[in-house]
């Protein structure tokens, strides 16, 4: 008899390399939002480039276990130090985040190319590196401001509106998500402010949102440190479980995860059958 493992072997990495083609190309999150650079530009293969490139590895790393890191890089001389963080969105699956922070730092070459400081905002997730410390300090800048079209003056809609926004205000902690009806709301700080500093932060992001964007169906405040957004009418989608694509990937890599195990039980069936007839064959 010839031995059927090969074969099926052979198939369960087919199955493994199908699945990795489906996993990145998939989630919603990693669509770009914004990006800023600094105005000065660092020496390229200078000591500070390969100090950011060592940064930059390590935030991939960590968001491999971690939804938010910091890092200090110490360079032989002072000007060569260099601070940086990433945060992804809260409700991001760890394989997600380290998805997302990877990508976005893959963008830092084409939208800050040798920049000494850099932010990029991804969907999910959202990274900085600078040679200033900016570390624990709260950064009410607007950064990105974007109101959707207007919805008329709907008393309703917009009392709704301003009551998501306000339960998030009111929320406590640096990530929030609120709802009613047809209305949806974000808000998240970024990892390294204190809780009053991350209050602050929301609060101005939330007025911000009211007073600027009116009665557009949506609105999206990003600063420095914080951001809050809000979608009427699934003018957007947010949260993860609400993105098609998302689920898609999800129910793929839940049929691909189904037919390994059944791979697996196959072989181990197939492997017991062979060890009873091969014992009595002898
Ligand atoms: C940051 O880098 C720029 C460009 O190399 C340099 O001009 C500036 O002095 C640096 N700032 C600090 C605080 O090292």
């Amino acid at each position: 008899m010839a031995t059927p493992l090969p074969p099926l072997l052979s198939l369960l990495t087919l199955l493994l390399s199908f699945s990795s083609l489906f996993r990145p190309s998939l989630p919603s999150s990693d669509s770009f939002l914004y990006g800023g650079c600094s105005q000065t530009k660092y020496p390229p293969n200078s000591p500070y480039e390969s100090n950011l490139d060592s940064l930059l590895t390590s935030l991939v790393n960590s968001a491999t276990y971690s939804a938010y890191n910091k890092y200090t890089v110490m360079g032989s001389s002072p000007q060569d130090v260099i601070y940086g963080l990433y945060q992804c969105r809260g409700d991001l699956a760890m394989p997600d985040c380290a998805t997302c922070v990877a990508r976005s730092v893959s963008q830092f070459g084409v939208v800050c190319p040798q920049t000494s400081g850099g932010a990029i905002q991804l969907q999910g997730c959202f990274v900085k590196y600078d040679n200033t410390s900016f570390l624990g300090v709260l950064d009410k800048t607007v950064v990105l401001k974007k109101c959707g079209p207007s919805i008329g003056y709907n008393v309703e809609a917009m009392g709704r509106r301003d009551a998501v926004l306000g339960s998030m205000g009111g929320a406590s902690g640096p990530y929030r998500v609120g709802g009613s009806g047809d209305v949806q709301g974000v808000a998240q700080c970024v990892g390294d402010l204190s809780m009053s500093q991350c209050q602050d932060c929301l609060a101005e992001a939330i007025g911000r949102l009211k007073s600027d964007c009116g009665t557009a169906v949506y609105g999206d405040m990003f600063l420095g440190k914080c951001y809050a957004r809000y979608s009427t009418n699934g003018a957007h989608v947010y949260s993860k479980s609400d993105g098609p694509s998302h689920g898609d990937s999800e129910k793929t890599f839940a049929i691909i995860i189904g037919l390994l195990a059944g791979v697996a039980l196959l072989i181990i069936f197939l492997t017991f059958i062979r060890k009873i007839f091969g014992g009595n064959g002898k």
